[in-house]
């Protein structure tokens, strides 16, 4: 079930995604002149952070409508529609970047041969996504408000291990320097709504098929299961697990 972006409702409701990773452009540490490329760039806030430090960022997307929203909203910067299983450069590349995506890529052997392939040796892979439970409080939630209805729920997301990833980019030929697994809960926009945006936005490749009555028995279903658990204050708080990753391609001798 393929998920359908609505940029509108990312940018509004959904600013955590790109809001939190600014430590991870730390960790990537971009430097003038540097070919960077942003797997996944969305809308192209986080493109445009690594813009700042004078290196050559150009951010892929999968999705037509993330490209043609980062476009306008960063028109001095290159973006291109490609898939994190098939994306090719012309020439190695520095560095790869990639925030809050590689858990939408279930194939992800095919987007790490990619992204071993356009590096040129030494240079490195900075990622960061959902790890081994992430949100696994809100899918179970999902899972058991569609079987209420009936509905089949295939989850589309690929949560690994830090083993599994890093044994992953070894096999490709990869050097993981570094590697971490942590709890981030996360805080969700938009109050008493937050959840409800949260579905809307990241499940709607298992609700759209439903109609809007059913739609919105399932988020009910969910919040009430999972009000007493990760609803505080009147804020919804997910709970993410990050994965983050730095991999070297080697230098050949
Ligand atoms: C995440 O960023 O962890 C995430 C996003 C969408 C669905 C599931 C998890």
């Amino acid at each position: 079930m393929q998920n359908t972006w609505n940029t509108a409702l990312y940018e509004t409701q959904h600013a955590f995604v790109w809001q939190s990773a600014t430590d991870l452009i730390e960790l990537l540490s971009p430097q003038p002149e540097e070919r960077i490329l942003d797997l996944g760039c969305g809308t192209g806030q986080l493109t445009a952070q690594i813009a700042k430090s004078g290196a050559a960022v150009r951010g892929i997307d999968a999705d037509a409508t993330m490209i043609a929203k980062a476009q306008q909203n960063y028109p001095q910067l290159n973006f291109e529609q490609a898939d994190a299983r098939s994306f090719q450069t012309e020439e190695p590349l520095d560095a790869i970047f990639s925030n809050a995506v590689l858990h939408w890529v279930k194939e992800p052997n095919a987007a790490i041969h990619c992204i071993a392939r356009a590096l040129k040796s030494g240079g490195r892979f900075v990622a960061e996504f959902g790890g081994h439970g992430n949100t696994h409080t809100i899918a179970q939630a999902l899972i058991n408000a569609c079987a209420e209805i009936e509905h089949p729920c295939t989850l589309p997301w690929y949560f690994p291990s830090l083993g599994d990833y890093a044994s992953r980019l070894e096999k490709y030929g990869l050097e993981v320097v570094y590697g971490t697994l942590r709890d981030r809960p996360t805080p969700l926009e938009g109050k008493d709504a937050g959840l409800a945006n949260w579905l809307r936005m990241f499940a709607n490749g298992i609700l759209t098929s439903l109609s809007p009555e059913l739609q919105d028995r399932v988020i009910q279903s969910v919040e009430a299961q999972l009000e007493p658990k990760l609803y505080r204050d009147r804020v919804w708080i997910a709970d993410y697990r990050r994965l983050r990753l730095m991999a070297i391609k080697p230098l050949s001798h």
